[in-house]
């Protein structure tokens, strides 16, 4: 390669790698596969070496990377937060022993522990308080993001301990378990919000959150690994992590002490395959030499310290070939294509299917038919494809090309500005989202219909019965059509209609959520119910309007504001009432601000079928009352929902203290 060859390929090293370090660290949306990224930085590391001359003053090596997002205020780390060289086999780790070694001789230990993949934090604690927590944004400062951090629950904000010294700072890794990422991402999918690609992203962007109140809505954890004192307190990083659990943190319980390289591969090897049965992501193990004062002695280089590293476990990928992409549509009319692959065996499980999340995504990997693809199996259940062989790519193959036009009605698709995906426009005459508004309807979260299920939606579509909604209230009269469907027997028939009855006694709330209007969840049609009053008031409510009401933003206002503009859709609502389903939200307006609870104290506990806790307490409290964290004599009244705990219903029997229902609180406020 010439020289000035090698100058533009390092060049544009540089740019793409800063790219990513932008992506992953300000966007929270990585578009690269860690060890892809680690290649590429050593690719780009190795040619400084070679060619100083050419070395960017701006490049990625000589960072830690990461950026400071604006809307938080800035502040310097105390200690600076450095990340970790990286080894991705045996001989790289085998390396660093070496190096330590000959530094410290054979006389030390490893404490080996696992490499959470979530986001790192910085907690300080001063008089045994949390005073702040801070992202590790480029590693000498970072974004306070404390009022987030306070939501997760096993962050403690008081220490019980009198052996903390007055000022530490501990740091962890923050992360989302994939339970609860599939679930809240399952729900952004229904209500047509793009999704996170995994658990990592989803922990980010949450904490980088500027409401709180949101935060607190979606379940975070907190691992933490690493204690920093201004005098030394403990003698090794075991020592420490021990007493770090005994001050109320959560420690992770499978670190281990190593004494040897044997113990430390077995803990590698252990964990490689045991990770699948953890309930959050890990992407490796991270080794730390025990001992303070032989870290001292080893010492930092300029991003990272000597006396630890990680080993990361490549993601489970293997090769495979495309055979079709077809495009599935959704419920809002999203249309997402799906990679149809040659099955093939992956982390345990026959892959046939891999997402492509959009439009870009097949551009951005220049998916050509008949390609070998290399799938990688992440945390999450459906796989997805990182890269393309182009090796082995035919000469004729040809290029994927995404439809113009809805692959299930044919109608011409559009993208809105700013947005990734594409959608198709006919909502009224598209199967597929016909049939999908209807499912959603009848779900548990909406009007939550017995007797019916999605299959029967697509079947009754299937035979004409129904084409909207409101068709499911007139099922009643199509008795023998009922009757010739197949494994729909009078009793089924029977439980199905009396279901649909029963549906019309359910809350405006979950109507309106049941209507499917994209954006608008399950929180944002109670905000909506409530803040309007009526779905008259709302149909005819402006942007500006809208956007007074609590949590409503421009886009939400928007996106209702076209529902109702739409003739089919009023239609539909008037078809609705007339058969008697509830568009006015209860009575009392709880957006409403007074002074009726003063000198009132209450205490919530159980769960609530119609609000959720924090609109309680908002409630309360904008009516000058008082919430109370424990039940004593001083209590007013305890807000009973379901399933709260015996213990505490006992304790305020025995104190005589009144248990009211939500119902009863609002009757307070009429
Ligand atoms: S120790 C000086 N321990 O990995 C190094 N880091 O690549 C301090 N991480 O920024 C980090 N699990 O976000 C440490 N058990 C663990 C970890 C861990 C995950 C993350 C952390 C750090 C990154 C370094």
């Amino acid at each position: 390669m010439s020289k000035s060859a090698i100058k533009d390929t390092m060049d544009a090293l540089v740019i793409e790698l800063n790219q990513h370090t932008y992506n992953y660290y300000v966007l929270a949306m990585p578009t690269i596969a860690d060890y892809e990224f680690d290649k590429k930085l050593e690719a780009l590391a190795k040619l400084e070496k070679e060619y100083p001359e050419f070395a960017d003053p701006d490049s990625p090596t000589l960072k830690v990377g990461g950026d400071i997002t604006k809307t938080f205020k800035t502040v310097n780390h105390k200690w600076p937060m450095l990340s970790l060289g990286n080894t991705y086999n045996e001989q790289d780790l085998r390396d660093f022993d070496d190096r330590v070694r000959k530094a410290l001789g054979d006389n030390f230990e490893y404490v080996c522990e696992l490499k959470f993949d979530g986001l790192s934090i910085s907690l300080t604690y001063e008089h045994n308080k949390l005073v702040r927590a801070v992202t590790r944004g480029d590693g000498r400062k970072g974004d306070d993001v404390t009022s987030n951090v306070k939501t997760i629950n096993n962050i403690p904000h008081h220490l019980r301990t009198n052996a903390a010294p007055e000022l530490f700072e501990i740091r962890g890794e923050i992360l989302m378990h994939r339970a609860a990422f599939e679930k809240l991402n399952r729900e952004r999918e229904e209500i047509g919000e793009i999704t996170y690609a995994n658990p990592r992203n989803f922990a980010a962007g949450t904490v980088k959150m500027q409401d709180s109140r949101e935060v607190a809505k979606r379940p975070l954890d907190c691992f933490l690994y690493a204690l920093n004192t201004d005098k030394t307190l403990f003698k090794t990083h075991w020592e420490s992590l021990q007493t770090l659990i005994t001050w109320g943190f959560h420690i992770s319980e499978h670190n281990i002490l190593a004494s040897s390289m044997d113990e430390v591969f077995a803990f590698i090897k252990h964990w490689e395959n045991e990770r699948y049965k953890l309930s959050y992501d890990i992407d490796g193990i991270v080794i730390k030499v025990n001992s303070y004062s032989q870290q001292q002695e080893l010492g930092f280089t300029s991003k990272s310290p000597r006396w630890a590293i990680s080993y990361k476990y490549k993601a489970q990928e293997v090769e495979t070939v495309l055979e079709k992409v077809t495009y599935q549509v959704g419920r809002t009319g999203a249309v997402t294509p799906v990679a149809n692959l040659k099955p093939v065996q992956l982390a345990g499980t026959t892959v046939k299917r891999a997402t492509l999340h959009n439009a870009n995504e097949i551009e951005r990997l220049d998916l050509h038919l008949g390609d070998t693809v290399f799938v990688e199996k992440g945390g999450e259940i459906i796989p997805k494809i990182i890269n393309v062989n182009l090796e082995k790519r035919k000469t004729d193959a040809l290029p994927v090309i995404y439809p113009l036009t809805c692959p299930e009605c044919n109608t011409n698709l559009i993208r809105k500005e700013g947005e990734v995906a594409f959608y198709c426009p006919n909502d009224e005459g598209c199967p597929p989202q016909i049939v999908g508004k209807i499912q959603h309807f009848i779900s548990r979260k909406a009007m939550n219909i017995d007797g019916l299920g999605d299959e029967t939606i697509e079947t009754f579509y299937q035979r004409g019965l129904i084409r909207h909604i409101s068709d499911l209230y007139t099922l009643k009269n199509q008795a023998e059509a009922l009757k010739t469907i197949d494994r729909f027997g009078e009793k089924s028939i029977e439980n199905m209609l009396k279901g649909i009855e029963l549906s019309k006694q359910m809350p405006f709330e979950k109507v309106l959520f049941g209507l499917g209007i994209r954006y608008v969840g399950e929180t944002v049609a109670r905000k909506l119910a409530y803040g309007t009053g009526s779905i008259d008031r709302l149909a005819t409510a402006t942007v500006e309007e809208l956007t007074t009401i609590d949590e409503i933003g421009q886009r939400i206002a928007e996106s209702i504001r076209e529902y109702f503009s739409k003739p089919e859709h009023l239609h539909q609502i008037e078809r609705l009432k007339a058969y008697g389903l509830q568009f006015m939200a209860k009575e009392i307006a709880i957006t409403l601000e007074s002074d009726k609870l003063t000198g009132k104290t209450f205490v919530i506990s159980g769960v609530f079928e119609q609000f959720n806790r924090e609109d309680l307490k908002e409630l309360i409290e904008s009516n000058g009352g008082k919430l109370l964290s424990s039940i004593s004599a001083k209590l007013g009244y305890l807000v009973a929902g379901d399933n709260m705990g015996p213990a505490k219903l006992e304790k305020a029997k025995k104190l005589n203290i009144p248990l009211i229902s939500a119902d009863d609180l609002l009757e307070m406020l009429k």
